[in-house]
């Protein structure tokens, strides 16, 4: 072998024979090292390396046990041929912006808070309490300890009217979205209107089963009745997401006459209803017409996004086909997430917790406003009356910088939060403004964060 035949393998000096194997290994992958090629003995490697004969013949043990190099007695050891010069493979995915700094992205509440001692004590104890039955596939409505729970809990804090044969679990609103969205389809549902403003990932749900999305604009009450038109309407009435309004009562009672009258659906996102600051929670819709609203509640607000857990209240006619689609797609919620939830629920542990997170919230809202009264910018929350919620939208300053250049600001100083633009459905020039979620940041960092958020947004 030719001295410096290690030249192109990229070796720390004096590799052991873990070093060794995967400089070969990647050399034999990105083509370094051709299919068919010899490599060196052992003892000439070793000798080129400065290395012991042992080290060597341990990291080529090593890559003819994986395939990458093939022995033969009495013949030189070569790079295998059906190993060598892979095609390159494409990631699915874009790679992933590092994760910011700052982090005031909306729909997010603050993961430190999670109640991790009290969901470990729900667990055990309902994990000791399981019979090994429940093991078994389960039912796709959901299992019934929690649908028990749900019931309650719902009747006592969100005024929803429901039975536990009522509740479908899911994971998460998206999928409880998605089966509602499919058993209308079936049904012969052709569109669904949403709010003028709403998420855009939400409304990609039914527009992917080929139902047309219809945008209809809300005002400071709440959508505008009069505009409703498809079969199905889904609405954010406890804390319009994203302005943050609240739907005025005798809106509510149009909304619901309406649906009444025109044997339409109304979907209730119920995303973050335990969270109204200045007053006691507003009540569900759905507890003004129980069959003409499917309500939907999650746990991503209250404990967090990962635990994939949410939950419909339908009207009777609909529990049956959503069930059917939600068997059909396998997607059980999982069972001991089920079992701790419902045990939380039970034990009044939820409640706490929810309590705790308002309190948290509360205080940081404030904070959050009493920093924006004091910039130099005319930056107006929307609307300034209504304390609840997760986060806060803000007409930015027409003087000021546009959508754009905050967000690349922004980025700049590793904070992340959302332009408004997206969100709209109708094509225009809707006012330019931010989402701010201020509950994402942990709480031991929110004052840093809350000071990195005004550099960015006072310009
Ligand atoms: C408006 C709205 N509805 C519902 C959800 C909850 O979705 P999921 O339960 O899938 O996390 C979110 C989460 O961000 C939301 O912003």
């Amino acid at each position: 072998m030719t001295a410096g035949w290690s030249s192109s393998l990229d070796l720390h000096p004096h590799p052991d024979s873990r070093g060794l194997a995967e400089a070969l290994r990647t050399a034999i992958r990105d083509g370094r090292l051709p299919a068919g090629s010899r490599v060196p003995s052992t003892r000439a490697l070793a000798h080129e390396l400065g290395i012991a004969r042992g080290t060597v013949t341990r990291a080529y043990n090593q890559l003819v046990s994986e395939g990458y190099l093939v022995a033969r007695q009495g013949a030189p050891t070569t790079v295998a041929a059906r190993l060598a010069s892979p095609d390159p493979v494409d990631s699915p995915h874009p790679p992933e912006r590092p994760a910011p700094r700052w982090d005031f992205r909306p729909g997010r509440p603050d993961l430190s808070a999670f109640p991790r001692r009290d969901w470990l004590a729900a667990s055990r104890r309902a994990l000791r309490a399981t019979p090994a039955g429940d093991l078994d596939y389960g039912d796709p409505q959901g299992h019934p300890a929690l649908r028990e729970a749900l019931a309650d809990y719902l009747a006592r804090v969100r005024a929803v009217a429901t039975t536990p044969d009522r509740i479908i679990v899911c994971n998460g609103y998206s999928q409880a979205l998605s089966l509602l969205s499919t058993a209308l389809h079936e049904q012969g549902l052709t569109s669904v209107d949403f709010e003028d403003p709403s998420l855009p990932q939400l409304r990609a749900i039914p527009d992917s089963l080929g139902i047309e999305v219809r945008g209809v604009p809300v005002d400071r009450e709440g959508i505008d009745v009069s505009r409703v038109r498809s079969k199905a309407v889904v609405v954010t009435p406890a804390h319009q997401f994203p302005l943050g309004t609240t739907m005025s009562s005798s809106r509510r009672t149009e909304l619901v006459q309406d649906a009444k009258a025109a044997d339409r659906l109304i979907v209730e996102d119920d995303y973050d209803g335990e969270f109204r600051f200045d007053r006691q929670p507003i009540g569900s819709l759905q507890g003004m017409a129980p069959n003409h609203v499917a309500y939907a509640g999650t746990a991503s607000k209250t404990l967090a996004p990962a635990l994939r857990l949410a939950w419909l209240a339908l009207p009777p006619h609909l529990v049956e086909p959503v069930r059917v689609v939600k068997r059909h797609s396998g997607l059980h919620a999982p069972l001991f997430e089920q079992l701790a939830m419902a045990e939380l629920i039970r034990s009044g542990g939820y409640d706490q917790h929810v309590r705790r997170s308002r309190a948290l919230y509360r205080k940081r809202r404030e904070v959050l406003l009493d920093a924006i009264g004091r910039m130099r910018a005319d930056h107006r929350p929307y609307p300034a009356s209504i304390a609840a919620g997760l986060h806060l939208t803000l007409r930015l300053d027409p003087s000021g910088p546009t959508e754009r250049e905050i967000l690349a600001r922004a980025r700049k100083h590793s904070v992340e939060l959302e332009a408004l633009g997206p969100y709209w459905v109708a094509a225009g020039e809707p006012p330019p403004g931010v989402v701010i979620g201020y509950a994402a940041p942990p709480e031991r960092a929110f004052g840093a964060a809350l000071d990195a958020l005004v550099e960015v947004l006072d310009a």
